[in-house]
């Protein structure tokens, strides 16, 4: 295991943009790679119903040992995106009831719940954030004998304010709320186990932290939960025995895999859990630690900048996200400005929106301070 090997693209790149698409190592892109070659030389000839039917048992072992589940609790599909969806029709919150969630939340983590909100007669609450910053005892307080789900992102896209799961998981608990986890921008740079804080259900990307291709989602859906929940979004892989194939009759898993429901870009998830190996054998505690080491570089390189930070620096709301601007220069022309520079981060609300992972070094941080230094010079004309 090398960074510099698996990780090509550092030679070439400063590349602080994990939030939005991480790098893949070579076992992942490979992966993926060989897989399409194949299904594009040889069509089913190595692919057949067989395999189609156990193609998903690696990336669910590896995603259930990541999270401390078992991988019939955990389920594969295309997207974050399309498991809140299903999850919020399964749920379904009845007319008059609560859906507590942030004002700053990603949309896929708000939406799906709003359109079920529509169709039921239930309400959504948007917790109001201050200056992108949400504070925690107001989403606890918010969360009332009214309220039938919490659907919250473990740390926040804009700002990569962390919440503490298990104060928010016991306030849920306490009304008997369906308690959501969007755990894309933290799986694989924050320690995230399921057995040790009770989720209902958890989803995430995979092209972010995790360093995985595009096109896959994952889903971790809590035994307890698992045979009350009649899935939003059903397919043909929907059937326990998928070549069943009946139209008139179905008989679905007794867990987490009811969520599955179709074809996707099988050779992805197969390219998935190389990555999430890669991570666990690292470890992600080590990781966290290295990034946060990464992201104080940044904070205090950026002090005597006039620059305005977003972020919680409290511990305990930390993740591997810095994000913050400068007074008078908007941020996406002092992104565009980074990129002519090789140096990769992401305009995101007013902020630019730095996020290292694994595979930088303090060197990059030192090439994104003096550049911002530049910038920050140079004034709004730049
Ligand atoms: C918190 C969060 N959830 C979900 C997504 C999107 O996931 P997907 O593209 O798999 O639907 C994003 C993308 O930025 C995100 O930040």
């Amino acid at each position: 295991m090398s960074i510099d090997t698996d990780f090509p693209a550092t030679a070439k790149l400063t590349y602080l943009n994990a939030a939005n698409v991480a790098l893949m190592p070579r076992s992942a892109s490979d992966t993926v790679e060989a897989w399409q070659r194949d299904i594009a030389e040889n069509g089913s000839l190595n692919f057949d119903e067989v395999a189609e039917d156990l193609v998903f048992d690696e990336v669910r072992g590896a995603f259930a040992r990541f999270i401390g589940a078992t991988s019939t609790d955990v389920a594969v599909a295309s997207s974050a995106s399309e498991f809140v969806s299903s999850i919020a029709w399964a749920v379904m919150p009845k007319a008059g009831t609560r859906i507590v969630t942030t004002d700053i939340v990603f949309p896929s983590t708000s939406y799906p719940w709003a359109r079920v909100a529509r169709h039921t007669g239930a309400e959504m609450h948007y917790v109001a954030s201050t200056d992108d910053v949400v504070d925690e005892d107001q989403l606890i307080a918010a969360i009332d004998d009214r309220t039938s789900v919490v659907s919250i992102s473990h740390v926040e896209y804009s700002t990569g304010q962390r919440f503490d799961l298990k104060r928010i998981s016991d306030a849920a608990a306490r009304v008997g709320a369906f308690f959501l986890v969007d755990a894309s921008q933290s799986l694989g740079a924050v320690p995230l186990d399921v057995s040790e804080v009770a989720i209902d259900a958890l989803v995430t990307t995979s092209y972010k932290w995790l360093c995985g291709p595009f096109g896959v989602g994952l889903a971790y859906i809590s035994p307890r939960r698992q045979q009350t929940l009649d899935p939003g979004i059903t397919g043909w892989r929907f059937h326990s025995e998928i070549y069943n194939l009946q139209a008139q009759r179905c008989v679905y898993h007794n867990d987490a895999r009811r969520f599955e429901f179709s074809t996707m870009a099988y050779g992805c998830a197969a390219a998935l859990a190389k990555s999430i190996d890669y991570l666990q054998e690292i470890g992600v505690s080590n990781i966290m630690r290295r990034n946060l080491a990464l992201a104080d570089q940044l904070v205090k390189g950026i002090s005597d900048l006039d620059i305005h930070l977003a972020t919680p620096l409290a511990p305990e709301a930390r993740s591997s996200i810095v994000s913050g601007k400068f007074r008078h220069i908007e941020s996406k022309s002092v992104v565009r400005k980074l990129v002519e520079k090789q140096i990769f981060v992401s305009p995101r609300r007013d902020y630019f929106r730095v996020s290292p992972h694994l595979y930088n070094t303090p060197r990059d941080i030192d090439r994104l301070v003096e550049e911002l230094a530049v910038i920050g010079k140079a004034g709004p004309r730049v």
